[in-house]
């Protein structure tokens, strides 16, 4: 667990420090009082905060309140050298999950520790959902277009969202539907401490039933206002929320994306077949082994392939040395059709071969559920 320790008191934040490291915990050190509490919520987002203090005041519990409240993931536990029995009802009012002795005995620490670290393990026991990054070789490879009509497929069994992080020029949402958003990625980024499953929700547009898209930023000024930790922290709380977390990115390269494509579970780059994208996508490819990404985590996509295109399927495997290539076929009237209208092309045109290319992409990524038609289950309908 992440843990961070606040006291005012420099040996006992070494001594409890040292002691929670040994366990393999990631430790931070804050030397102050509860007014810290804050700062270290938002800035090192930690599983659980250990205050040691003095605790005879109550109007202290409401610095408490303040993290149980807006930072609901980060457990709390005091430690305090006098406890009166108002003060343990009013700190477990105050959401604290348990008050300890100051100092406290090592074994006592490690116990409180460990009934935070498995309710966490439980909390955690959900599968959480899963990052894909989609990226562009070149522009117009058609990384929004797949994206997004990908998402909209999906959606038909799973809980999906699309992040735009096309932040300067992102039009995501503008591909499947009429919608405007009345909130943005900057305006959550914003307002990043009020972030919450309700404020995700709420700044999102909804597609379909089972799809939401966060808007890009609508403005250059306001795209600055959005950094890696606020991406960061939507990521969180996103991947509790939904099945699958759809990225649009762009063919930005930065530290905002890096630390986007860490998180991905597979990162999809989008190309077309000619050399220009060839050496684009060659180039990606290096960059991702740089990062250190298993070649596994990364699968191209070769969009608006025709047939009798001079570059061949074969030649891009070779050129590539990769044998994971996804093919999505042209199909220029269709596609412009569907992104002019903002309708999602397998609602406009589900026999098209790009809509029957997607519906695969998408039960390759989301399986159906295995048909109950194994002998038992026959014999026993028929029974
Ligand atoms: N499979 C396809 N067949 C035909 N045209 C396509 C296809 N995919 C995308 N396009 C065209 O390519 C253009 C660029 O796509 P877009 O998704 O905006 O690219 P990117 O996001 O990679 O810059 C779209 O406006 C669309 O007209
Ligand atoms: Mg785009």
């Amino acid at each position: 667990m992440k843990i961070a320790i606040i006291s005012p008191n420099k040996i006992h934040l070494q001594d409890i420090g040292r002691g929670l490291e040994t366990q393999s915990h990631l430790v931070i050190l804050v030397e102050g009082g509860k007014n810290k509490m804050r700062q270290v919520a938002e800035s090192d987002a930690p599983d659980l905060m250990l205050v040691d203090g003095m605790c005879c005041d109550p109007s202290e519990l409401a610095l408490v309140e303040y993290i149980t409240l807006h930072h609901p993931m980060v457990a709390v536990i005091l430690l305090c050298a006098t406890q009166t029995p108002e003060f343990l009802i009013n700190s477990m009012r105050a959401g604290v999950r348990e008050v300890l002795p100051s100092p406290a005995l090592p074994s006592a620490i490690e116990a409180a520790v460990g009934r935070v670290a498995s309710k966490l393990a439980g909390l955690r026991g959900q599968p959480l959902g899963k990052v894909l990054a989609f990226m562009s070789c070149k522009g117009g490879s058609g990384s929004t277009f797949i994206a997004t009509n990908l998402g909209y497929q999906l959606a038909e069994s799973k809980s999906v969202l699309l992040i735009d992080l096309n932040l300067q020029f992102g039009d995501a949402l503008s591909f499947v539907s009429d919608g405007r958003p009345t909130s943005t990625l900057a305006d959550i980024s914003h307002d990043i401490t009020r972030l919450d499953a309700s404020f995700l929700a709420a700044s999102t547009v909804k597609v379909s039933p089972n799809f939401s898209i966060l808007a890009a930023p609508e403005d250059l000024s306001r795209a600055m206002e959005v950094k890696a930790e606020h991406v960061d922290a939507i990521l969180n709380l996103a991947v509790m929320q939904y099945d699958l977390v759809l990225l649009d990115l762009g063919r930005m390269v930065d530290t905002l994306t890096i630390k986007a494509l860490d998180r991905a579970y597979r990162i999809y780059p989008v190309m077309q077949a000619s050399l220009p994208h060839l050496r684009n996508a060659r180039k990606l490819l290096t960059v991702f082994r740089s990062l250190g990404y298993a070649a596994a985590k990364v699968e191209l996509i070769v969009n608006r392939f025709e047939k009798t295109s001079e570059i061949s399927i074969a030649d891009m495997r070779r050129s590539l040395n990769t044998e994971v290539l996804r093919i999505i076929p042209k199909s220029t009237n269709e596609v412009t059709a569907s992104i002019n209208r903002g309708i999602p092309i397998a609602e406009m045109a589900r026999t098209n071969p790009v809509s029957r290319a997607l519906a695969e992409f998408a039960l390759a990524i989301s399986p159906k559920p295995e048909e109950t038609t194994s002998i038992f289950n026959r014999l026993f309908r028929r029974a």
